[in-house]
């Protein structure tokens, strides 16, 4: 089946919706095994990881609550800080936390939300992600569940956006490299 794109600057479907509903459902899955007889948090980062959280925490078969967080990134790469726009709602102190999130690229935003959350003496902390640019990973992570290891190609689609558009897409698709170089 070949997927009319709704841009000529993106390139092509790198993981479809089928696909990405089968990882989704294995990795609930492997939570629900994994978290059995507990009520963990999910927790993820508005607002790219909110699509994946969505699908995700309706096919973990556990009792579960969700709350959410965003940040904003200053300045590039190891140089740039992090700072907290939204925070959650609700102490983490006792629960069994489980970060939700779109993709993890270099891990420094993530890196800092972790060490966040460990000051506030969770049960246990551990990371799941649907797609990870390991090839850009800078700094090490708990990362528990991996969904897709991904190529570093800018993508859009499923929550991921260039400049707020298209995280509605229900798959994820490669940008042209003329249309994003890295800087
Ligand atoms: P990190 O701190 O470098 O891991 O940045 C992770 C964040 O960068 C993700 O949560 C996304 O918001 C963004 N990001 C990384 N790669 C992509 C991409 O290919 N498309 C869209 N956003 C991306
Ligand atoms: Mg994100």
């Amino acid at each position: 089946m070949t997927l009319r794109l709704p841009d000529p600057r993106m390139e092509r479907v790198l993981l479809t919706e089928s696909q990405i509903d089968a990882v989704v459902g294995e990795l609930a899955d492997q939570v629900a095994a994994d978290y059995s007889g507990r009520d963990p948090v999910l927790v993820t980062v508005l607002r790219g990881g909110l699509f994946f959280l969505s699908d995700l925490c309706r096919r973990i078969d556990l009792p579960l609550t969700v709350d959410f967080m965003a940040v904003t990134s200053y300045g590039p790469g190891a140089a740039g800080s992090v700072r907290i726009t939204k925070d959650l709602d609700d102490p983490v102190e006792g629960r069994d936390v489980l970060v939700v999130e779109d993709i993890i690229d270099t891990g420094l935003t993530l890196n800092y939300l972790l060490r966040v959350l460990r000051q506030r003496r969770p049960a246990s902390l551990a990371v799941c992600t649907l797609l990870d640019k390991d090839v850009r990973r800078l700094v090490d992570l708990p990362i528990v569940y991996r969904g897709f290891s991904v190529p570093d190609r800018f993508l859009v689609g499923y929550g991921l956006d260039l400049e707020g558009q298209w995280r509605e897409l229900p798959y994820v698709a490669t940008l042209k490299d003329e249309i994003w170089e890295r800087g």
